[in-house]
């Protein structure tokens, strides 16, 4: 154990109101009596099943392995009176009664579904993140779960990758951010009270940066893109107390993350100082054999000595590592450590003074999808939807129109939750119909489905894994098409819900084309060949690429997946009765030959013209312009911003001293909203080639119809920092140039130097 974890676990221990001394010293204890067969127990995650497996392989025997105090913990298990059955074989049939760590994915909200990740970071509002994780807390540990399998931090910069719905996308800056908020949602102040769970960052590293958005692939990046660009946000989680680490399926540097010596230990505990434990993600020790690292005895001792603590469901360290102590390939202390921390864990979760306090069996029906949590999710999905166009302000719809509601997701219960909600209830999720019908009941609605997710039926089939998702019509195309434009012809106004299923993003669920799929298409532009006024109502789990639509005359309302309260949320931003605030948080294509595509982008030595015309021999396509189609940060108000009058307050500054930049924001427009401020800095001259331009500062302010405010965003001398060519954390002396505005293509600008 080196100094800063000792650290760590006395200040752990301190706040959860325990003597650190005499915790330190039970543990010691309790180690000198395990055999080094419960030592390695302790290291063993399983599920049991029930929950969702994502590879092949479910654990078995498991309750014969509690017995013989050869299972750490468990996931894929809930409900005080399942968990509760688990907990007591541990601590009353197991010799030494040690408790049972329970975990689960809880990744957008536990029962009371909120909007999917990529979804609730467009709120950029920090406080309600927090919330929405302390929301996750409360439900999760009534339901018996310690140790949250989130948050998901990794940076993602390809929308092919499905995985980008799960985290807050591409952004390192913004993504600490969350981080830090999530984490301290999840643990708050205390992880033994009654309402924290364990946090567990993920997938460490970089997961986000896997080859052509292909899940699993092979990940390859310099030390200073990493530094810089893909590991803030998991430092942050962990400078914000994250009790526990999850690592990732992905190669770093050529050694696959599980049994990466240099990022488990180097960096993770002796350069960030991280005293907790680190588990491998699903059979990702037992794949570092498919990586062509050896065996399963070699792989074991590989990890474990890299500074792997918990090898989830492949029962590698369970099989292998006393027989690679008796051969001398691992050393008893390696082992010993790895169990102290485990052992850590459930101390501070207090589960060592009672095993059994997140199973108050009266707590789920106190603390579980209660009035207040569902208005609360309700208020996140409604922050969360980004208006990507409005075309001749067709948002918001009056009350009293005759709505043509149309589109295979219009009504679709089983795609509200999104990907990765395990724990969420479809039935319980209201459809869009439904939705419009509560805020606006008098209305007339009629609905159409007009059309099919998508006609394939190979490609239903693959993303029907965990249910129907994609539910192929026994009617033709061509008659439910006929029925739509039936329809819309009739309508004052037409609503189409078009998109992606939930299943179509999240874990294995890469595309390689991410637009609309065609039977969609089809609709939309039969639709808006009706003539009537038509409001799309977008759902996806990642960036698409749309530039057909986004060339149409329509409004496109971006929702995501939005969780339970999809249907009211999307009527509440239809209607009006909350305009509209969230901000993209990666960047939109124009198509996929652009990707990896995202704001930051380095100039090149050959700059490309910004306008979209082509310069033989700059950095830049034949066929397109350089500029996405939609940026960065951007998102669209019913009202109107205008943002004018921006001064910093020093014109030179030392390398420890703040800038301020203030600005002043007007709402020009005809409705009282929220505007996402956003600050970009460039640094214009520095030892290594910089980003163009990288997001700074942001704040979230709400102005009445016709209000001005001054806005000041204040930069910290560690902002003007990065990572140089000896991964120091420096700033260097130069120009500096400050951007603010509403999204990454900020024009007003101020220049300041760093002495
Ligand atoms: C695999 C996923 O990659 C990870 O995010 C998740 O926490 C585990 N399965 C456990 O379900």
């Amino acid at each position: 154990m080196n100094h800063k974890e000792l650290v760590f676990i006395i200040l752990t221990l301190f706040f959860s109101g325990l003597s650190a001394q005499q915790r330190i010293v039970e543990i010691e204890e309790l180690l000198q009596k395990m055999t080094i067969e419960e030592k390695i127990g302790q290291l063993n995650l399983l599920t049991p099943g029930g929950g969702v497996a994502t590879g092949s392989v479910v654990s078995e025997n498991v309750e014969a392995k509690i017995k013989a105090g050869k299972v750490g913990g468990l996931f894929g298990v809930a409900g005080p009176d399942k968990v509760r059955v688990a907990q007591e074989i541990a601590v009353k049939q197991s010799r030494l009664g040690i408790p049972l760590l329970i975990g689960s994915d809880v990744i957008h909200g536990y029962k009371t579904t909120y909007p999917i990740p990529l979804g609730l970071a467009s709120s950029w509002d920090l406080e309600l993140i927090e919330k929405a994780a302390q929301m996750a807390a409360k439900e999760a540990t009534a339901d018996g779960i310690n140790w949250n399998f989130s948050p998901m931090v990794d940076i993602a910069r390809d929308p092919r990758w499905g995985r980008i719905a799960e985290g807050a996308g591409e952004d390192p800056y913004l993504g600490s951010k969350i981080a830090e908020a999530m984490v301290r949602g999840y643990q708050g102040g205390d992880l033994a009270a009654e309402h924290t769970m364990l946090a567990c960052v993920k997938h460490f590293a970089l997961y986000g940066a896997v080859e052509a958005g292909r899940d699993y692939n092979s990940v390859d990046m310099s030390k200073v893109k990493m530094y810089n660009q893909y590991l803030p946000p998991y430092k942050a989680a962990i400078d914000a107390g994250a009790a526990t680490v999850m690592t990732s399926f992905n190669d770093v540097d050529g050694v696959p993350a599980t049994g990466n010596k240099w990022l488990l230990t180097e960096l993770l505990r002796n350069q960030w100082g991280f005293g907790g434990f680190v588990v491998s993600d699903y059979t990702s020790l037992n794949e570092m054999i498919s990586h062509g690292l050896g065996d399963l005895q070699a792989v074991s001792a590989l990890a474990l000595k890299a500074g792997l603590d918990m090898d989830m469901v492949g029962e590698g360290f369970l099989t292998t590592l006393k027989k690679s102590l008796e051969e001398g390939k691992v050393t008893e202390e390696e082992i010993t450590n790895a169990c102290r921390r485990v052992l850590e864990a459930k101390y501070i979760s207090g589960l060592f003074d009672d095993p059994y306090r997140y199973l108050d069996t009266k707590r789920p029906a106190r603390d579980i999808l209660t009035k207040e949590h569902r208005n609360l999710a309700r208020k996140l999905a409604t922050r969360s939807f980004v208006l990507l166009k409005n075309e001749n302000g067709i948002l918001p719809i009056q009350k009293n129109k005759k709505i043509a509601l149309i589109g295979p997701l219009a009504d679709s219960r089983e795609n509200m939750l999104g990907t990765w909600a395990p724990t969420g209830d479809l039935s319980l999720a209201v459809t869009v119909l439904e939705g419009l019908k509560n805020v606006a009941p008098n209305a007339r609605i009629e609905y159409a489905k007009g059309a099919n997710i998508t006609d394939d039926e190979e490609f239903a089939k693959r993303v029907n894994v965990f249910g129907t998702r994609i539910d192929i019509d026994s009617r033709s195309p061509e008659s439910m098409l006929e029925e739509a434009v039936d329809l819309a012809k009739t309508s004052d106004v037409v609503i189409a819900v078009v998109g992606e299923a939930t299943e179509m993003s999240g874990e294995s669920s890469s595309r390689s084309d991410i637009s609309i799929p065609e039977s969609q298409k089809k609709l939309i532009r039969a639709l808006v060949a009706s003539g009537k006024p038509v409001a799309l109502v977008l759902m996806s789990g990642r960036p698409l690429t749309i530039p057909e639509e986004f060339d149409m005359p329509v409004a496109i309302l971006q929702v995501w997946h939005p969780g339970v309260e999809a249907g009211n949320a999307i009527a509440d931003v239809i209607f009006g009765d909350y305009n509209p605030s969230g901000k993209l948080t990666a960047t939109w294509p124009r198509n996929v030959g652009q990707i990896p595509i995202y704001h930051s982008i380095k100039t090149t030595g050959r700059p490309g013209p910004l306008d979209g015309t082509f310069e033989k021999f700059k950095s830049n396509y034949l066929d397109v312009p350089n500029t996405p189609l939609i940026p960065f940060g951007y998102g669209l108000s019913y009202t109107e911003f205008k943002y004018s009058n921006l001064r910093l307050d020093k014109e030179t500054i030392g390398p420890n001293d703040s800038i301020s930049a203030t600005v002043t924001v007007s709402n020009i427009g005809k409705f009282d909203g929220e505007e996402v401020v956003q600050l970009y800095l460039s640094d214009m001259v520095r030892s290594i080639t910089p980003p163009g331009r990288q997001l700074k500062g942001f704040a979230k302010v709400m102005l009445k119809k016709g209000e001005s405010k001054e806005v000041t965003i204040t930069l910290s001398p560690d902002d003007l920092k990065f990572y140089n060519g000896q991964l120091e954390f420096v700033s260097e002396p130069g120009e500096f140039k400050v951007f603010v505005g509403p999204n990454s293509d900020a024009q007003l600008s101020k220049t300041f130097m760093l002495k």
